[in-house]
């Protein structure tokens, strides 16, 4: 049993597309580890449909809040096809960090908890808990309210929020 201590972790989600939800997990898991990756899923999400926007999209709109965000610059974004825990080992990282927003995310979370433990039980499935602010906002509640042409300013980062204008008036 390895007793290293854990300094590298990646966030993974299909971030289709990234909120104020999801930076404020990347902001506090790197306020916990010293190395963070937010690893973009390619390309199906939880309910096996395809993604609204591209993988180069999500992974650039998740850079881009970063920095306008003013989250620290050393966090990483990389994109990941096949198992997570497989992406874990090829970069090292020791853990996996997700955000807990109610109980209706616990089941499923911990579903995927206990499949990747049974991957590779070497890797630590570590959440923490949303907070109360973000705690209603997810991917597919912004998506729904952009397609209805309503504001979702104060769910997303403006870079979002003007893909978003833009992917709905397009259609
Ligand atoms: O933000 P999401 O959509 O809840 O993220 C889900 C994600 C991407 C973390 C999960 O579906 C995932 O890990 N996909 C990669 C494939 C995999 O490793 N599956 C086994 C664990 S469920």
């Amino acid at each position: 049993m390895t007793t290293s201590t854990i300094t590298h972790v990646v966030v993974p989600g299909t971030f289709d597309p990234v909120t104020y939800g999801h930076l404020d997990v990347i902001r506090r898991t790197r306020k916990l580890f010293p190395r963070v990756t937010v690893a973009v899923a390619a390309s199906v999400n939880k309910h096996g449909r395809g993604t609204t926007f591209t993988l180069e999209e999500r992974v650039e709109m998740i850079r881009e809040a970063i920095t306008d965000e003013g989250l620290p610059n050393d966090i990483e974004v990389a994109s990941f096809t096949g198992l997570l825990v497989n992406f874990c080992k090829e970069l090292g990282a020791g853990g996996v960090v997700k955000g807990l927003r109610a109980m209706t995310d616990f089941e499923y979370e911990l579903q995927q908890a206990d499949l990747n433990s049974h991957l590779a039980p070497e890797i630590e499935s570590i959440f923490v808990m949303s907070n109360p602010e973000y705690g209603y906002v997810s991917s597919s509640i912004v998506r729904e309210i952009a397609s209805m042409g309503s504001d979702v300013s104060i769910l997303v980062p403006s870079n979002v929020d003007a893909r978003l204008r833009e992917h709905y008036v397009q259609r």
